[in-house]
């Protein structure tokens, strides 16, 4: 029985990958490298030892998706093959409502038709929209997107819920990401945002080895401490064994619809990050302060007790090992991009 990955070569997804293959699971990756490069799979196999199937398609190719699920014996979908870049989302509303949406259908009829009904979904915190008080409990009512790309996340969520509604033997969980950074230790994984980076960590480091003259903080002028954006940020290794952990009670418990926020409970801001990274790696991170950027709150970080008692599940990296495992990736991937 193989887990399913749709875009499993990508950050979060290659992270996933090699924490299932590590807890013993077999898996298979579907990717088009929209977003990726064929390198990680190597990169995968080489961090754990472990060999797993790849097949280079996209997973709105309702034909191709039929063939994997004939040709395998699947057990679960983890599905990590959305965009998710929020500027890019608002020029291109039809395209993310496409491939996230569309994508997420053609998946869940696939899978509807063979019988497999364990799905895990990589939501966000972008669902909560602007929250009334922090810090942010599953209960909280979502909704108040002010992007496609986070439109998508709770669009999908509303169809996993009909779903389960309709047939109760479905077995779901909707995982809501906050702040993912940070990358694999051994610097053979990590992010790698094409163009200029939009999220704070990638900037950070981009400006860290040169490539980027200075951080724009975007306002000093919130409601926090320091007056700049507080965020929850949590080390993507910790989030990968969120999912381990997931699919762990899926595979433990009753069948049901279940919904965990995946942060540390921790609130940082634009400020303590900088600080943190230059001390976690003695690289300087000029900054100027500039306006607020549209569509951001000033604070958000969760709660994350509930996937504590539920799931056996907590964060555990700090906010050093992501600083450090962040640069460690970049600086790594430098010096091997000299060589070629
Ligand atoms: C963003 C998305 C969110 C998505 C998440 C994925 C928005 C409004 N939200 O979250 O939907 O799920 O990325 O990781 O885009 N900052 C700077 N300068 C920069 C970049 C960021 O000051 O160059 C600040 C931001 O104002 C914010 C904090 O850093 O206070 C974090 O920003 P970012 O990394 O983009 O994440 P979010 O905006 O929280």
């Amino acid at each position: 029985m193989a887990v399913l990955l749709p875009g499993g070569a990508g950050f979060i997804g290659s992270h996933t990958a090699v924490e299932l293959l590590n807890a013993g699971k077999e898996i298979i990756i579907i990717d088009n490298f929209s977003n990726s490069k064929p390198e990680v799979l190597e990169s995968i196999k080489k961090i754990t030892g472990k060999d797993f199937k790849f097949y280079e398609m996209d997973y709105l190719d309702e034909e191709k998706l039929e063939n994997v699920f004939e040709e395998n014996n699947i057990e679960a979908v983890l599905n990590f093959a959305g965009f998710k870049a929020v500027g890019e989302s608002v020029k291109k509303p039809i395209e993310y409502y496409k491939n996230n949406i569309s994508g997420a259908l053609v998946l869940l009829e696939t899978m509807k038709k063979h019988n497999v009904k364990k799905f895990i979904f990589s939501s966000s915190a972008t669902v909560y929209g602007e929250p009334e008080k922090v810090p942010i409990t599953e209960e909280f009512k979502t909704g108040g997107t002010t992007n496609p790309y986070g439109t998508t996340k709770l669009f999908i969520e509303q169809i996993l819920k009909d779903i389960y509604a309709s047939d109760n033997s479905w077995d779901i969980c909707i995982l809501r990401y906050f702040n993912p950074v940070g990358a694999h230790e051994s610097g053979l994984i990590g992010e790698e945002p094409q163009g200029i980076p939009n999220n704070l960590m990638p900037y950070i480091v981009r400006v860290a080895n040169g490539e980027l003259k200075e951080l724009s903080v975007f306002g000093n002028d919130y409601n926090t401490p320091d007056g700049t954006g507080v965020r929850d940020y949590i080390h993507v290794v910790d989030l990968a064994k969120g999912h381990v952990k997931a699919l762990e009670k899926l595979d433990r418990e009753q069948k049901g619809l279940y919904i965990y926020n995946l942060g540390t409970g921790k609130g940082y801001s634009v400020l303590d990050m900088v600080k943190a990274f230059e001390k976690a790696t003695g690289k300087k991170v000029p900054y100027k302060i500039a306006p607020r950027r549209e569509g951001d709150i000033a604070t958000c970080y969760a709660e994350p007790k509930k996937a504590k008692e539920e799931l056996g599940w907590q964060a555990e990296k700090t906010l050093e090992d992501m600083c450090k495992d962040s640069w460690n990736y970049i600086s790594r991937k430098g010096e091997n991009d000299d060589k070629l």
